[in-house]
């Protein structure tokens, strides 16, 4: 069903690309701070669903910070996210998130398979038993990131590359239909990228919002469809090539920067 975008009635938007997908994550005059430092400020953005949306920037730009916020995870100062007519953070069930690596208890004594069943505890209840239902999507999505082999081990005995798919499966145990992933790809090898890109295309292609924060500015930024430039205020948000411009780049990253031009190839 088409529904319309309830933002493009707001005129006071700007740098921001045309929707015409069916549902949309609004992003309104989004500032956060942390005690004194001021971290993002005025962010507009719309993010579609149905496309790969990536967020870049350099370190400390605020791209951890955007996602917490949208996700009602940190206080926000101003503005607003709204989702399918309402604020997103009240619509939490409908969000699967996986934070940076680094934000993540490795100690934490669980399996692979406790980790991937996490994912189905918001549609079952924590306490209640799993029904087989939940068991076979959990499987399945265990399954699909190549590591049913895995699923007595401890979480905190796998490689980096081995974690991100256990998490990369629990989100898609979730069912949900906002998938956001902070830096999926730190320390992973190519074949896991590869993997993980091909699952996160699969998702927006099923018509799921999909956003990726990503710093590697190589030749896998092309995976993504439209892209959103932070330096702590929004420098470009839209189609890739269009906020992939060198005029943004040297916005955002105050300087020289190399990064993979679609153009140049
Ligand atoms: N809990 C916190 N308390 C105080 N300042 C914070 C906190 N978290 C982040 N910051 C600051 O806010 C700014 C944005 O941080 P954020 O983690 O969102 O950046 P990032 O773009 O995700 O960086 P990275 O690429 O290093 O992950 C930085 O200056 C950071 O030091
Ligand atoms: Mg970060």
């Amino acid at each position: 069903m088409k529904r319309p975008n309830p933002f493009n009635a707001d005129s006071s938007w700007t740098n921001q690309p045309q929707t015409s997908s069916d549902q949309a994550i609004g992003v309104s005059h989004l500032g956060v701070n942390y005690r004194q430092v001021q971290a993002l400020t005025d962010v507009n953005a719309v993010i579609n669903s149905g496309r790969l949306t990536g967020i870049i920037g350099p370190n400390g730009a605020g791209k951890s910070t955007l996602i917490k916020a949208m996700l009602g995870l940190i206080p926000i100062l101003r503005g607003r996210v709204f989702y399918d007519g309402k604020p997103l953070m009240e619509q939490r069930d409908r969000i699967a998130y996986v934070p940076q690596r680094s934000l993540i208890d490795w100690t934490y004594p669980a399996t692979v398979w406790d980790v991937v069943m996490m994912g189905r505890a918001k549609k079952t209840g924590w306490f209640r038993r799993y029904s087989t239902v939940s068991r076979q999507i959990a499987s399945d999505a265990l399954a699909r990131v190549g590591m049913s082999d895995y699923r007595h081990r401890k979480i905190g005995d796998l490689s980096g590359g081995q974690q991100q798919r256990v998490f990369l499966a629990r989100s898609l145990a979730q069912q949900a239909e906002i998938f956001c992933f902070d830096e999926p790809f730190v320390g992973i090898d190519q074949k896991t990228e590869a993997v993980l890109f091909e699952i996160f295309h699969e998702l927006a292609e099923a018509g799921n919002i999909v956003i990726v924060v990503n710093h590697d500015l190589g030749e896998s930024i092309t995976h993504f469809d439209d892209l959103i430039l932070l330096n702590r205020e929004l420098i470009a948000c839209g189609g890739r090539q269009q906020v992939l411009r060198s005029e943004n780049m040297y916005r955002a990253y105050q300087g020289q920067v190399q990064f993979f031009s679609d153009r140049a190839a």
